[in-house]
This record gives structure tokens, C-alpha cells and sequence, in this order.
């Protein structure tokens, strides 16, 4: 009888400990998830506070950005880039296009190589 009553709340106790591990699990998951989202809002509205009056909203470059020639970002001349020289120009700048690294950090670059990445799934 008492040895009934042990075996059934070690397999309680199991049971429990699974569904916090699921339950953990999903929190994580849910956390990771809303984090990654947040940081894509976040590179959206520094480009188009930064960058999108030259560059357009959609990289396309906007009216005062073609009379500084700037290039499509959509282009593929733009996406051939590796992430490592997007994260460079936008830090140190190049020709017309100012240097960023002292308004925006080395997180919020890195977003906006993402993002540009996602122009180019757009077209
Ligand atoms: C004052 C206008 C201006 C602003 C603001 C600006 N850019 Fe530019 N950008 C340029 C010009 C001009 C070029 C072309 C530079 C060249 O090739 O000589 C350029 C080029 C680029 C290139 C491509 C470089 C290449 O070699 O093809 C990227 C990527 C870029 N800009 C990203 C950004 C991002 C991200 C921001 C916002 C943080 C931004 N730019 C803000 C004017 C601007």
C-alpha cells in the first residue's frame, strides 16, 4: 500500500517537472520571439529617421537622395555586399553618405544590415 503511494508521486512529481520543462520551454520560445520582432520595429523606425531621407522609406532612394546619386539599395549591386562592408559604410560613411557610428550603436547598425537585407526579398 505505502509503496503504491510513493511510486504514484514520483510519477506526480514527473509529471510536474514536464510541464514546467514544456512550460519553460514556451516561455522562452515566446520571449525570443517577441524580442526579435521588437528589434525589427526598432531598425524600421531608426531607418526611417535616419536614413530614408536619402534613402526613401523603401531604399529606393528619395528625391534629395538622387541628386546625391545615392545607389538602390534594393539593387544588386548593394545586396552582393557582405554584411561586415554594409556595417562599415554605415559606420564610417562613404562619399555623400555620412558616418553613423557616433548616433548609433554597433546593435542598432547591425539591424539596419538586416533590414536593408530585407529589401531585396521585397521586390
Ligand atoms: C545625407 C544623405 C544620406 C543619409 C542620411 C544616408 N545615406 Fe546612405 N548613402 C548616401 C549616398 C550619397 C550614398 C552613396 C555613397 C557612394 O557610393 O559614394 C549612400 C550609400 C549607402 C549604401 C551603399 C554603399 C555602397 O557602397 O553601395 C548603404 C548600404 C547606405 N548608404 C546605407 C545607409 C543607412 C543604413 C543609412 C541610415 C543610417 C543611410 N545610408 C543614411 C546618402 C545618405
Amino acid at each position: 500500500m505505502r509503496e503504491d503511494n510513493a511510486e504514484r508521486h514520483a510519477l506526480f512529481a514527473f509529471a510536474v517537472l514536464l510541464l514546467l520543462l514544456v512550460g519553460f520551454t514556451f516561455f522562452v520560445v515566446s520571449i525570443v520571439r517577441a524580442d526579435n520582432s521588437q528589434a525589427s520595429a526598432a531598425s524600421t523606425s531608426t531607418f526611417k529617421t535616419k536614413c530614408a531621407m536619402c534613402h526613401g522609406p523603401d531604399g529606393g532612394g528619395s528625391a534629395v537622395g538622387k541628386t546625391l546619386n545615392v545607389p538602390d539599395l534594393r539593387s544588386p549591386a548593394v545586396q552582393k555586399l557582405s554584411d561586415a562592408e554594409l556595417a562599415q559604410i554605415i559606420s564610417d560613411g562613404k562619399g555623400g553618405m555620412p558616418s553613423f557610428k557616433g548616433s548609433l550603436s554597433e546593435d542598432q547598425i547591425h539591424g539596419l544590415v538586416t533590414y536593408i537585407r530585407s529589401f531585396a526579398q521585397k521586390k
